[in-house]
């Protein structure tokens, strides 16, 4: 039997594993929906980014809101890991996993009084500032606690990151970061802000990335701003080139974690400063599978759909962003593509994007490979709770598991309880053991704080 794999999930004698264990017996023995994570994924990506940033002095600050449950920001804080926060409920949760505050940043455009508050008294390394009157009002809190509270401004750099539009950040017409004439007259009047220390500079472009350029042209944009306007008062000797660095969802190209260091960190060393990375997706993403079982297929004389138990509400990305996650019972007695995500074989298993666009499908046989189209949905009351249109697979039964890939990241942080259903469980494998990181919610939990 071939193997495919991606990242610590493999296909074995037909059965999907993450690192030494069963996809098929994880779900029997914890239920599903099911995310399951591989510890040595995370930990192999965090490495592989630290090495490619190696050639200066580089901080990474993993992005919690991409994957925030506490052991898994454990064991990033174990290897190493600072912390990109963007709410107070994260801070919270960097702290209880044992992350260092020092080692933590904070961006947002709508940091809270309280939050400002949480984030000085527990003395992060620096917040990402994203608006003049954030920046007035932190100068007001640090004053009123006798604090000073270091800073880097989030410009915007008006670059295009050619991603989709609901996660592009950089541009002008985006609600994020400061643009330069602003940011030059805040620089200049910091002096009536005796409670800020300017540290740095910061930007976030967009999520995922598939281009290097875009990074090339902010960080150029931001030399030419940093060698304008340091002084002994605004150091600036921090640049935060945020994250947003690509991974396989299904056969394109992503760059390598080298590729981005070589796009960003030319313009830092030339400023002799100290580099912040802030990446999510690219540690996380390609860590979890979300496991899910066939309730029922159903054929609607017109084309068939593939009902399963894991819904929008726990993985809500395709319904949100279209996005693609590939799709593959554990246990198949068809083989997998080759090489899941990077082989030019995959290629046949993925149908073309404007193909998918469709969600008119007659052809209702089973094409050559012996797999056939459905649409593979959850059992949320909306026709955007779609995982999948027209996906080719192994014609399903019920009861059968199948794992949708790459949902590490943006996956079970996004999850709500939406038509009332209790989040999934999630497991974390590490080897041949495995331990249940988050337990599955029980209808208990969906009241709890409800008052009647
Ligand atoms: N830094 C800042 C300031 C960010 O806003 C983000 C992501 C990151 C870092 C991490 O980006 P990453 O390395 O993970 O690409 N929910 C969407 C993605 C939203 C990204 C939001 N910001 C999705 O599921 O694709």
């Amino acid at each position: 039997m071939r193997q495919s794999s991606i990242g610590h999930f493999h296909y074995h004698s037909g059965i999907l594993h993450c690192e030494g264990i069963s996809a098929e017996l994880l779900a029997k023995e914890f239920g599903t929906p099911l995310y399951v994570y591989s510890r040595a994924t995370l930990v192999q990506q965090f490495q592989a980014i630290r090495t490619a940033f190696m050639e200066i002095p580089t901080t990474i600050c993993f992005s919690v809101k991409s994957c925030s449950t506490l052991a898994i920001l454990d064991v990033l804080r174990e290897n190493g890991a600072g912390f990109d926060i963007v709410s107070g409920g994260e801070l919270f949760r960097v702290v209880k996993a044992g992350g260092d505050p020092r080692k933590t940043v904070y961006s947002g455009v709508g940091k809270t009084d309280a939050e400002i508050v949480q984030a000085l008294e527990l003395d992060i390394l620096m917040f990402n500032v994203e608006s003049e009157a954030e920046l007035d009002n932190i100068q007001n809190i640090a004053a009123s606690l006798g604090r000073v509270a270091t800073v880097a401004l989030r410009l915007n750099p008006d670059v295009d990151p050619h991603t989709h539009a609901k996660t592009t950040t950089g541009k002008k017409e985006n609600k994020f970061g400061i643009d330069f004439a602003s940011a030059s007259r805040i620089i200049h009047n910091i002096a009536q802000q005796p409670n800020i220390r300017l540290l740095g500079i910061d930007l976030h472009l967009g999520s995922p990335i598939y281009d290097v350029n875009p990074y090339r042209q902010a960080m150029e944009k931001v030399y030419e701003f940093v060698t304008q306007h340091r002084s002994p008062r605004s150091p600036l000797e921090y640049i935060n080139a945020g994250g947003g660095y690509g991974i396989v969802y299904r056969n394109q190209k992503v760059p390598s974690f080298a590729a981005y260091a070589d796009a960003i960190i030319p313009w830092v060393k030339k400023l002799g400063c100290r580099l912040i990375i802030e990446p999510g997706r690219s540690i996380a993403g390609n860590a979890a599978v979300l496991l899910t079982k066939v309730i029922y297929d159903k054929d609607n004389g017109h084309k068939y759909f593939t009902i399963v138990d894991a819904g929008m509400n726990d993985l809500v990305r395709p319904a949100m962003y279209d996005s693609y996650h590939f799709c593959w019972p554990v246990r198949s007695a068809e083989p997998p593509p080759a090489d899941l995500f990077s082989s030019h074989l995959a290629e046949s298993y993925f149908h073309r994007e404007d193909e998918e666009k469709k969600t008119d499908f007659s052809h209702r046989d089973l094409d050559v490979s012996g797999l056939r189209r459905s649409d593979i949905v959850g059992p949320i009351c909306e026709s955007s709770d779609c995982f999948a249109k027209g996906r080719r697979i192994p014609p399903p039964n019920r009861g059968d598991i199948l794992a949708l890939f790459s949902a590490g990241a943006y996956g079970f942080s996004m999850a709500s309880t939406y038509n009332s259903r209790p989040r999934a469980a999630e497991v974390m494998v590490d080897g041949d053991h495995c331990r249940v990181i988050r337990a599955r919610e029980t209808y208990a939990s969906l009241i709890n704080g409800e008052i009647l």
